[in-house]
């Protein structure tokens, strides 16, 4: 078949992000919006990142998508509704304005490939990165300069704050038509240059209860979820943002490490309970608040999301000391070399005191497999190098992919 030029074709990036202030919970599943507020931080793209191609041709016959190389069902729902939101907010646009060049892409169907450059299954919010990426190149492809936060909410609900770099809110909004649920910027990544963040992964399999499940369960049968939306999350997104803006790091991480808890504890008052936390992750909050106790001072956070891997927020006078502390406390499989990954950290020593002061018998080998030491980033990137795509002109995955 003689293959005309594809109408167009875009690969575009985009960030993992980590809640301090958790979503958990929709009060409506259709639309995915949230019973609360929730506030998240960018992770650099350098470590963590999601990168897609979409190509539009009137050659194709059907809507395909490739995930990390393999071919995976469109008809998703999830997928479905991230397709149907950008192709009505195209229509959207091209009846404002007749004579869009893009009007015909419309009509068009789309091949779409992924990839991340970190372990899908490692519980890392891969589909936030990938949800936000798609909305974002999809948009592009088509034309779409409206906000994005419905179409990538509509994938996974924290997919909508990966659409912006730094410090992010996706406010929960009001209306039943989830117009005013909405992601937006708090601070640049700019504005905060100390803050690190060490991704402690303690497990690389797939976890027991999904998400969506889980928030499903929790909104159903937990009284202190409901508590928590209503009279706790209010006044923490404005606590956070003051900490946020004002630097405040022991604030920061105080809360940070309570709203945690408090995600993990509405998760055990959900019925039946449901539990994202191994003795790893218990060793590693016990290490943090010795940590802490230690300096007088709170140096260091952890928050979990629904799975065991912590995510630690420090400043970049304490890394590698904390390091030090992982290292001994959980020392390194037979993957010595590739322990940390990611930013660069100076080896530190452990002083014999503080060493006294986590009061911590190492681990056998292997508790945390490695750590990925970033910091915080920019959102969602456009790769303008023809050489990036991951289809080819055929619209088909290029070997490599
Ligand atoms: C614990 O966004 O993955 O990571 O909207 O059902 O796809 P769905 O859920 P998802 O939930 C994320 C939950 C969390 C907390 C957070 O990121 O705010």
């Amino acid at each position: 078949m003689a293959s005309e030029q594809p109408l167009a074709a875009v690969t575009c990036t985009a960030p993992v992000n980590i809640a301090v202030i958790k979503y958990w919970g929709k009060r409506d599943e259709e639309l995915v919006l949230p019973i609360n507020s929730s506030l998240s931080v960018t992770l650099h793209q350098d470590q963590l990142k999601t990168t897609t191609t979409a190509v539009i041709s009137k050659d194709f016959t059907e809507d395909r998508i490739w995930l990390n190389g393999r071919e995976e069902d469109v008809g998703q729902p999830r997928l479905q509704a991230c397709l149907r939101e950008i192709r009505r907010l195209a229509r959207k646009r091209r009846n404002a304005w007749d004579g869009d060049p893009l009007s015909s892409s419309l009509s068009c169907k789309v091949h779409v490939a992924s990839v991340n450059n970190f372990p899908t299954a490692a519980g890392l919010a891969s589909s936030a990165a990938g949800y936000a990426c798609l909305a974002y190149t999809l948009a592009r492809v088509y034309g779409v300069e409206s906000d994005l936060s419905e179409v990538a909410r509509r994938g996974s609900g924290s997919a909508c704050r990966s659409l912006y770099g730094g410090f992010v809110e996706w406010q929960m909004g009001k209306q039943t038509d989830g117009k005013d649920s909405v992601a937006q910027q708090v601070a640049p990544e700019s504005h905060w240059p100390e803050l690190r963040v060490l991704i402690l992964v303690v497990s690389a399999e797939k976890k027991l209860t999904g998400s969506t499940v889980g928030m499903r369960a929790s909104v159903e049968t937990s009284a202190l979820l409901r508590f928590r939306a209503e009279a706790v999350v209010p006044a923490r997104m404005a606590e956070m943002t003051r900490c946020i803006r004002e630097r405040d790091f022991p604030g920061f991480a105080q809360l940070t490490m309570k709203d945690s808890n408090q995600f993990h504890a509405t998760c055990l008052d959900t019925f039946p309970p449901i539990s994202y936390l191994n003795a790893v992750s218990w060793r590693i909050i016990h290490l943090v608040h010795r940590f802490n106790a230690h300096h007088g001072d709170t140096k260091v956070a952890y928050t979990f999301d629904a799975g065991p891997n912590a995510v630690i927020f420090t400043l970049d006078d304490t890394v590698a000391e904390f390091v030090a502390a992982v290292r001994h406390s959980f020392p390194p499989g037979s993957n010595g070399d590739a322990f940390l990954k990611g930013l660069q950290v100076r080896p530190a020593p452990l002083s014999a005191e503080l060493q006294a002061a986590l009061a911590m018998e190492p681990t056998t080998p292997g508790g945390v497999k490695y750590i990925i030491a970033t910091q915080v980033g920019p959102g969602p990137q456009i790769l303008d190098t023809p050489s990036a795509h991951l289809l080819g002109p055929d619209g088909l995955p290029k070997p490599a992919a």
